[in-house]
């Protein structure tokens, strides 16, 4: 198995062709918003695919639906964030996803009226009385946040366009300096196939069983904190299956990236209880742990979690600012 570094995967795998015109309009917002003097958040949501063939038929995937990111950019827009909402084509998205076809079926909501006489025939469609007061707030969060032009989204389908996406926007997010926040929640593969290894056609099963060896991907968080947007507060997830690695695998990334904060969540608890793991100003060298958990009351534990971050990275921009 290959294992790329961050430069060797940018040199030998190409940029998606669009790349140049989606950095064009991350750049008109990222300047729009330092301008008016907004703190920015990019949130990644959902998981990436690997292809397998050059002309794709088959892929691997993850099980993210990107709740998790969905959710999250919606209490961020409403703590006054702007945010650039790069998510996998076709996962859930702010305001949207109360609405997902498997959960809540949108159709489900409406009543149908027949045209009568004097309306020539035209039907009416009405929302049905107990979904209208939610519906309301939710097409109201949405618009608002739609004419003031505070929500950027952008796709991704491929681990490839994930990375080349990520780079290029901390690169313009870089200006945002220290007001810039990353929420690194997309489940990114952790190995792939390089182009040069693909078949170009699809893979004919004559040869019987499939054995496919991938290389790794390079770990991006390295060449995020360290080169394309060093002054920003950066986020990452550590997700785990086995509720004992979190803590450890969380120290393990802060040490290697020294980056500001990992949340770490195993999958069957990630909706209920998540870990806050960062360095500890204490006791420099250690790390400390804070548990958030979904209160009574509350039904999305995303709104606690963004709570909690939006406090630190303003606790971080002033004590970094009286630094200087
Ligand atoms: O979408 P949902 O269903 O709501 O689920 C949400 C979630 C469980 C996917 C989310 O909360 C979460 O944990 N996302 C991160 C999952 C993940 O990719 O974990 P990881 O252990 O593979 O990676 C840890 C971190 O390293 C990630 O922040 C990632 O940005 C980073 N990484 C990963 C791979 C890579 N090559 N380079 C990286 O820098």
């Amino acid at each position: 198995m290959a294992s790329f570094s961050a430069e060797s995967y940018f040199a030998t795998q190409a940029p998606p062709p669009d790349l140049e015109q989606l950095v064009d309009g991350v750049r008109e917002f990222v300047d729009r918003h330092i301008q008016e003097g907004r703190r920015i958040v990019l949130v990644t949501s959902g998981g990436t695919t690997v292809p397998l063939e050059l002309n794709v038929v088959r892929f691997l995937d993850n099980f993210s639906a990107g709740t998790r990111g969905a959710t999250s950019a919606e209490y961020f827009l409403a703590q006054g964030y702007a945010v650039i909402f790069m998510h996998r084509q076709f996962s859930l998205q702010p305001f949207s996803r109360h609405y997902s076809h498997s959960t809540n079926p949108f159709l489900d909501f409406l009543e149908f009226e027949e045209g009568r006489d004097g309306s020539n025939g035209t039907p009416k469609i009405n929302v049905s009385a107990s979904q209208t007061t939610h519906l309301a707030q939710v097409l109201k969060a949405y618009k608002d946040v739609h004419t003031k032009g505070l929500l950027h989204t952008l796709t991704f389908v491929t681990i490839n366009e994930y990375l080349y996406l990520l780079r290029s926007i901390s690169k313009e997010l870089n200006r945002a300096k220290r007001h810039a926040l990353y929420y690194l929640a997309a489940a990114v593969s952790d190995f792939f196939l390089p182009t040069q290894k693909m078949s170009e056609h699809k893979i004919q099963s004559t040869k019987g069983s499939l054995i496919i060896e991938m290389d790794q991907v390079p770990k991006i968080l390295r060449p995020l904190v360290d080169e394309w947007t060093p002054e920003a507060y950066i986020v990452s997830f550590k997700l785990e299956t086995d509720q004992q690695l979190l803590i450890p695998k969380a120290h393990q990334a802060l040490q290697r990236y020294g980056h500001h904060l990992v949340i770490g969540n195993e999958l069957h608890r990630r909706k209920f209880e998540v870990v806050f793991v960062s360095p500890s100003k204490a006791k420099p060298g250690k790390f400390e742990e804070n548990w958030i958990r979904l209160q009574d009351g509350q039904t999305e534990i995303e709104a606690g979690i963004v709570q909690q971050l939006v406090l630190r990275h303003t606790e971080w921009l002033e004590a970094t600012t009286n630094a200087l």
